[in-house]
């Protein structure tokens, strides 16, 4: 036998019970999307690798060390996607399909890869649902985005996750806070980690969310950008916050959030569960006005993205259970065994989940089989049942067995059927 051929370190296979919880939690929240205005839209993988070092920068770590990129058959350099927000904005500026005069609302959802190191919620191809609101540059959009975050939550049933604000400043007002910054991480660089020293130069504003403890204690004492926002932008993160105030919805101000990508100006944000350790952002976003400039068009944004994996992490399960075998169709005999397929058929056309044996297996082992599958009846059919038109009925959970007249059996399961589905 050759030898296995495994997967690739960071791209994982995802068991189904794990795919059924992502599946469950992107279908409430795309729904809840959809409440708000957002429409779908669908974004390729692979973008011009200039889409990304221009629009997120040269000096993040994503575009340093973190893309997956490489040249076409024509020798372009192309990139898989590490986020979705560039290309959002990209396709809007290019798409006939923009709101004119208004604010347009979309999302999407998909894998993003990244070469980060893997750990427990961290990996090289992971998914998000992101959405944008692009076209509007006034706070209210913020409020509305950042409210609809904690919708989510709620909708979720996710209590412990926390809403952190920060605004950035802009253009005008950021220099004169990254001098200060500056200066002040100079002089306490002997007690940062060599990537802090590295990014004084590159991106200092980074050393301020570094994760290793010496460091954070050295920035305990570091200026902070509230201190520097100029009239507008303090205006601006003012009313973002009365606004959410107002709403109910809860959040904290963090001025050390900085955000990995450096398209974000104003309103930057993150949603943080303390349970999922290290990697504990299950969203996160912000306003990034200069973004459209960088890649040659002109347009206001603001969006978040959610990690799945992290947020199907952070979900309760305990009520919410994969889908499972409504009926199990064992045929007693071999004439039986298509019209067992049949009635299979039959019942699937009516919306039960039905399985049946495929491996002409004996009765006894189609029962075993039955029972692993966790089918709560097995309808049982032999040469007397064909015959008489009739079903055995076999109810796992009571281990009681009747035998019913086939025709009234389905009669009764449709109205079963409705009562279940009218019930969910
Ligand atoms: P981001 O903070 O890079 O922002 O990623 C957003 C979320 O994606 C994170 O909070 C985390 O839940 C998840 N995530 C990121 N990297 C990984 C990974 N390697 N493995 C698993 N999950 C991960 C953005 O991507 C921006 N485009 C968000 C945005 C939208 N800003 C404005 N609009």
């Amino acid at each position: 036998m050759s030898k296995l051929i495994r997967g690739i370190r960071g791209f994982r296979d995802i068991p189904p019970d794990e795919a059924f919880r992502h599946r469950y939690a992107q279908d409430l929240t795309r729904e809840h999307f959809l409440r708000f205005g957002y429409r779908e839209i669908g974004l390729p993988l692979v973008e011009a690798t200039e889409l990304f070092t221009r629009g997120i920068g040269e000096a993040t770590d994503i575009v340093e060390k973190e893309m997956y990129t490489f040249p076409d058959r024509n020798g372009v350099s192309l990139t898989l996607r590490p986020e979705g927000t560039a290309s959002a904005v990209r396709a809007y500026l290019e798409g006939g399909w923009r709101v004119q005069g208004g604010i347009t609302k979309i999302f999407y959802a998909g894998p993003m890869f990244r070469y980060e190191r893997p750990q427990k919620g961290r990996y090289r191809q992971f998914y998000q649902i992101g959405l944008e609101a692009l076209g509007g540059s006034g706070p209210l959009v913020d409020v509305e985005v950042i409210g609809l975050l904690h919708h989510l939550f709620v909708l979720l049933r996710i209590e412990d996750v926390e809403i952190f604000i920060n605004s950035l400043g802009c253009q005008v007002c950021r220099p004169a806070f990254r001098v200060d910054l500056v200066d002040y991480i100079k002089e306490a660089s002997a007690g940062l980690c060599s990537n802090c020293v590295q990014r004084i130069e590159t991106n200092p504003m980074r050393v301020l969310d570094c994760k290793v403890p010496s460091c954070k204690e050295v920035l305990e004492g570091s200026p902070i950008i509230l201190e520097y926002l100029c009239s507008e932008c303090d205006a601006h993160f003012s009313r973002v916050t009365r606004g959410l105030t107002d709403l109910c919805v809860p959040y904290r101000v963090d001025p050390r959030i900085v955000r990995g990508l450096d398209y974000y100006n104003r309103t930057a944000f993150e949603a943080v569960c303390g349970r999922l350790g290290a990697q504990n952002a299950v969203a996160a976003g912000g306003r990034y006005d200069g973004l459209a400039k960088e890649i040659g068009g002109d347009a206001y944004g603001i969006g978040f993205a959610i990690g799945l994996e992290r947020l199907a992490l952070v979900m309760d399960w305990d009520t919410i259970a994969m889908p499972g075998v409504d009926y199990y169709i064992a045929a007693a005999t071999d004439t039986a065994r298509i019209p067992a397929m049949e009635l299979a058929d039959i019942l699937r056309q009516k919306g039960y989940c039905v399985e049946t044996d495929l491996e002409d297996r004996s009765l006894k082992a189609q029962l075993r089989s039955a029972n692993r599958t966790g089918a709560s009846r097995v309808l049982i059919i032999g040469d007397d049942e064909l015959k008489e038109g009739t079903l055995q009925v076999k109810d796992f959970s009571t281990g009681h067995q009747e035998k019913v007249v086939r025709e009234s059996f389905l009669e009764k399961v449709s109205g079963l059927n409705q009562q279940v589905k009218g019930e969910g």
